[in-house]
């Protein structure tokens, strides 16, 4: 038996096999249904998120025999021909090898004949931002006024390459990249038919990997599949792709965080001779040092980072050393691109050796000041009552008479003026200070102003 790769194999057949692609699969499947479909349409996206898949689900659905609410059936002879591709009236065209205007003429003249078989005759043009433009001019008549009972389906992945005579023509649908969780469960479903062991981890770095695309997602747990023991793990995932797992990618950034260089550095040349992508890894360190970051200063990550838990560990260094480091690896990131990537991660390291170093500012605000400390003797009452006071209350706490009693100094004080020091003067109530109030004609006999 031949081999199938998972990609083929599990290409959807009907709109509730898509994955994602909600827009695109609603729109589709009510203009069916209500027999609005339009004569032209321009599905735009990345690579390998189902645009020629949902093409030809509709391209089913526009000939089925036993259309049911807009799902093709699947199984009547229009059905399987157009899955065999032998249906005379969907045709597929791949813009990038007939992109000429010959090839668009021909196109045309087939266009002007009635369906020979289906209902509806249906042109697939994939990768439509090849064609020439003469190719493009060719086709515009066509689009405009279309013969009854045709569609063309542009399928790209420039949508900014398509000039803008075809877009107004056309009704836009835009395919997203898929969210890494819907990979996932994707992946999960082809290992369950499969009856392949994984590591919920590996697809996961399977997920991360694809960036969106979800025949790579397919491709690449097929090949993992085939490698080593059939058991898909992290370890079998992040060699073949060359890149490394989250986990990982934190430990190097501890490494960096605690200065320790020689480990780093270690870290990093095994990873190049082991031939792993450089520049992937610090993409990753970049991710993972952002969500580092985000976890240490918002009250609820979860909304921006998927699993703040695994962050904990880092909350110990301070934000500034944090930042400090994003900026390092943004830096070799840059210089990357004008020198040996590996030279520039290197030296990325090398300067963070002084990350540890880094004091939050916090602490430099409220803790001791580090300054160079004259022998320490203690401090006076005089001088310590003029920390304490405004310059004005201490003038006339000076200039007040005063006498000791009982271990502590009474300042005799006229009302007014202690009524306007009141709040400073009860700051010395602890210095054993006591105040003695007299109002303003009392004399005060037999006291000195200099007793401190
Ligand atoms: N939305 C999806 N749901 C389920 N499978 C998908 C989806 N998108 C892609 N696939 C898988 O990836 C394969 C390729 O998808 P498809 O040919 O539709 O991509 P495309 O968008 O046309 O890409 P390209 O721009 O490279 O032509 C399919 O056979 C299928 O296995
Ligand atoms: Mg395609
Ligand atoms: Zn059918």
């Amino acid at each position: 038996m031949t081999y199938v790769p998972f990609a083929r194999k599990y290409r959807p057949r009907f709109f509730r096999e898509v994955v994602g692609q909600e827009v695109a699969v609603r729109v589709l499947k009510n203009a069916v249904s209500l027999g609005k479909v339009s004569h032209a349409y321009l599905f735009a996206g990345p690579r390998g998120v189902g645009k020629t898949t949902i093409a030809r689900i509709l391209s089913k659905a526009l000939n089925c025999l036993n259309l049911k609410e807009g799902e093709p059936c699947g199984e009547c002879e229009n059905c399987r021909e157009i899955e065999r591709g032998s249906f005379p009236d969907v045709v597929e065209m791949d813009a990038a090898s007939n992109r000429g205007i010959d090839d668009i003429r021909a196109l045309k003249e087939a266009v002007s004949y009635t369906p020979i078989k289906g209902k509806h005759k249906v042109y697939i043009i994939d990768e439509a931002h090849m064609l020439t433009k003469e190719a493009f001019n060719a086709l515009l008549k066509t689009l405009e006024e279309p013969p009854p009972r045709t569609t063309f389906i542009l399928c790209t992945t420039e949508y900014d390459k398509i000039p803008p005579t075809i877009l107004s023509r056309c009704q836009r649908i835009i395919f997203g990249r898929l969210e890494e969780e819907k990979i996932i469960s994707y992946l999960e479903s082809i290992c369950e038919k499969e009856g392949i062991d994984y590591e919920p981890k590996a697809l996961k770095l399977i997920a991360k990997a694809s960036e969106g695309c979800l025949r790579d997602a397919a491709s690449l747990l097929d090949q993992a599949s085939l490698y080593g023991d059939g058991k898909v793990t992290a370890q079998v995932i992040e060699g073949f792709l060359g890149i490394l797992g989250e986990e990982k990618v934190r430990e190097f950034i501890k490494l960096l965080l605690d200065s320790e260089a020689d480990k780093a550095l270690g870290f990093l040349n095994d990873l190049y001779k082991k031939g792993y992508n450089l520049s992937k890894f610090w993409e990753l360190v970049e991710e993972e040092l952002r969500n580092v970051i985000l976890c240490k200063s918002m009250k609820d990550p979860s909304t921006l980072v998927e699993n703040p838990k695994a962050y904990k560990e880092f909350n110990a260094y301070p934000l500034e050393a944090l930042l400090y480091l994003e900026n390092l690896i943004n830096r070799g990131k840059l210089e990357a691109k004008v020198r040996t990537p590996l030279r520039a991660y290197e030296l990325a390291v090398i300067k963070s050796l002084i990350v540890k170093e880094i004091v939050p500012l916090s602490k430099i605000l409220t803790g001791p000041i580090p300054v160079q400390k004259e022998e320490e003797k203690p401090k006076s009452l005089e001088d310590k009552v003029k920390d304490l006071l405004s310059p004005l209350a201490f003038k006339a706490f000076k200039d007040a008479p005063k006498e000791r009693k009982d271990g502590k100094l009474v300042v005799k004080i006229e009302e007014t003026v202690f009524e306007s020091f009141k709040a400073e003067f009860e700051k010395l109530k602890g210095e054993g200070v006591e105040f003695e109030v007299y109002k303003k004609k009392e004399e005060k006999k037999g006291t000195t102003t200099s007793l401190f």
